[in-house]
């Protein structure tokens, strides 16, 4: 597996685990001498007993339960966040030039528009696409626009192991051949890391895989006619301009200009290494990560919508977006990188779909074209964070639902009631994942739960723990502290 190419440098050579004992009291301290009743005091002392727990289960005074029903975190860690440091000359170029609008065909697009800092890095409004691309600003997207945030630790796209070594470019129909031959394993929240050795496709960028890393995808939206709508030459002359020159000399030499082609990759490059070294692309400043580290307490609401995301009976949401800290001490990025097929209903909102025959069909096509003839992976999708997934109002893909409600009542009853969010054929009958040809609907996930019910069975989560769900999804949005935990 290739890593992102500048991940390692955020991983710490040290790690914490297991040492949070004096960190966590001192802070409990402080927050006890703020508190001066003795109810208070008395609730203090059970925090600090929790997080004096951590070194071993056995000295524990009470089991996790005790603690869960305080809303305490039964073991904090303390986890490897990226180092804060100033932004490099490369980075800070990297900055200009994503918040600059001169770089698109009308003039007026920056990637800020889309990816608004303001709203977590993914757009701004409730569009289920953007519909002011393009040279003309009236061009709409074909997908909703993800958030940029906590992609630095994105593998490159793989289906399997890299058999082809690193040298090579991967071969995708190797890696498919020998894929189809095992079988996928189960998700479940209750073994998530056994899904890690899933031989599906995994990794990459964009809603399906099709770009590596942060600086090949910049190229993307810069001069596809939907966003940025911009051509080659034109955009190296704006780099040749006196905002953008000197530093471009003095960071790639004075033969920069030399080749149009070449300058724009290096001006992509650094909106890649921005992405990577500026904090807010990926903050971990939401309550979940002072809860792990033992510096939060859950409230019942968000207590109970952890336990249910976590429960592979019900939510089973961690089998694909992980919830755990790794082994080596990373804190959750709520994704395994995997892609899966789960059939959110056609959107008529995107003016592409009034088109009967096409089919945004992710992994086999149409925008990405290396894999369209491995056609068990049609309709197949990025499986994205959902950190900061509650400050979006658009969801999905296709961006066809607009709030977590929405989201919740269809994960649960996809299967149960589809009349809900399907359309009916002319002869009245439901058409289940309506946005997939018929004969690729065999390829939507109906093993995983909560999306293993039939008809007439008991939904996997109630009204009530859906509302627990969100609770414990807002816990997910940054900004809860000033500093990562
Ligand atoms: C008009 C809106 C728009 C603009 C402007 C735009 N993007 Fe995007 N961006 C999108 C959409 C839509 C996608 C998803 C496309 C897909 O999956 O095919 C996306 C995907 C991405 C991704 C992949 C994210 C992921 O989760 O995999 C990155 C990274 C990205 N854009 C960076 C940029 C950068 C850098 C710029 C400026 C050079 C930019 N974008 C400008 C709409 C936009
Ligand atoms: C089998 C894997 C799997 C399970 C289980 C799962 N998800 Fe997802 N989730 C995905 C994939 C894949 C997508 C993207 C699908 C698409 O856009 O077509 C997604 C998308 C989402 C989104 C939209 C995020 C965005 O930025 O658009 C939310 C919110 C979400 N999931 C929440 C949940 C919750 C809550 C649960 C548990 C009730 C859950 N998921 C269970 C795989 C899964």
């Amino acid at each position: 597996m290739r890593i992102g190419v500048f991940a390692p440098v955020f991983l710490k050579p040290e790690r914490h685990l297991g040492q949070t004992k004096s960190v966590n009291n001192a802070f409990i301290a402080k927050a006890c001498s703020r508190l001066l009743s003795a109810a208070a005091f008395a609730i203090c002392v059970c925090v600090s007993i929790g997080a004096a727990s951590t070194q071993s289960s056995a000295a524990r005074a009470h089991p996790d339960s005790f603690y869960l029903a305080r809303g305490i975190n039964p073991h904090p860690v303390k986890l490897s966040h990226p180092e804060v440091e100033p932004l490099s000359a490369m980075a800070e170029l990297g900055r200009k030039l994503f918040f600059d609008s001169d770089l698109s065909g009308s003039g007026k697009l920056s990637c800020s528009s889309c990816h608004d800092p303001a709203h977590a890095y993914g757009p701004p409004g409730a569009d289920s696409v953007m519909v002011n691309g393009g040279s003309d600003m009236h061009t709409a997207g074909f997908r909703a626009v993800p958030s940029l945030g906590y992609l630095y630790r994105q593998p490159a796209f793989r289906i399997a192991p890299d058999i082809s070594g690193d040298d090579l470019a991967p071969n995708y129909q190797q890696q498919a051949s020998l894929a189809a031959i095992h079988a996928k394993v189960l998700k479940s929240a209750a073994a998530p890391q056994a899904a890690a050795t899933n031989l599906v496709p995994q990794g990459g960028l964009f809603w399906d895989g099709r770009v590596d890393t942060l600086q090949q995808q910049a190229n993307g939206p810069v001069f596809n006619p939907a966003e940025m709508a911009a051509n080659t030459s034109d955009v190296a002359k704006k780099l040749e301009q006196p905002v953008y020159a000197d530093d471009l000399r003095a960071l790639f030499g004075a033969s920069i200009f030399e080749n149009p082609q070449h300058t724009l990759a290096e001006a992509m490059f650094a909106i890649g290494r921005y992405q990577i070294e500026e904090p807010s692309f990926h903050a971990f400043t939401s309550k979940y990560d002072a809860w792990l580290a033992g510096h939060a307490r859950f409230t019942p609401a968000e207590t109970r919508g952890y336990l249910a995301f976590n429960d592979p009976m019900k939510g089973n949401c961690a089998g694909c977006h992980l919830s755990k800290p790794t082994a080596d001490g990373l804190p959750p990025l709520f994704t395994d990188f995997q892609y899966e097929a789960l059939g959110v209903p056609r959107n008529k909102a995107i003016p592409a779909n009034s088109d009967p025959a096409y089919f945004d069909l992710g992994i086999c096509g149409p925008y990405r074209t290396n894999m369209s003839d491995q056609t068990q992976y049609c309709a197949m999708f990025l499986t994205p964070s959902l950190r900061n997934t509650a400050t979006r109002k658009v969801f999905f893909h296709n961006g066809v639902f607009h709030t977590l409600d929405e989201v919740l009542d269809w994960y649960v009853n996809r299967d149960l009631k589809p009349e809900k969010f399907y359309p009916r054929d002319a002869s009245g009958a439901v058409v289940k994942y309506d946005d997939i040809p018929e004969k690729y609907r065999a390829n939507v996930d109906t093993v995983d739960a909560p999306f293993n019910r039939k008809p007439g069975d008991k939904p996997a989560l109630n009204k009530r723990e859906m509302q627990d769900i969100i609770a414990f999804l807002r816990a997910l949005n940054d900004g809860y502290g000033s500093v990562a935990h």
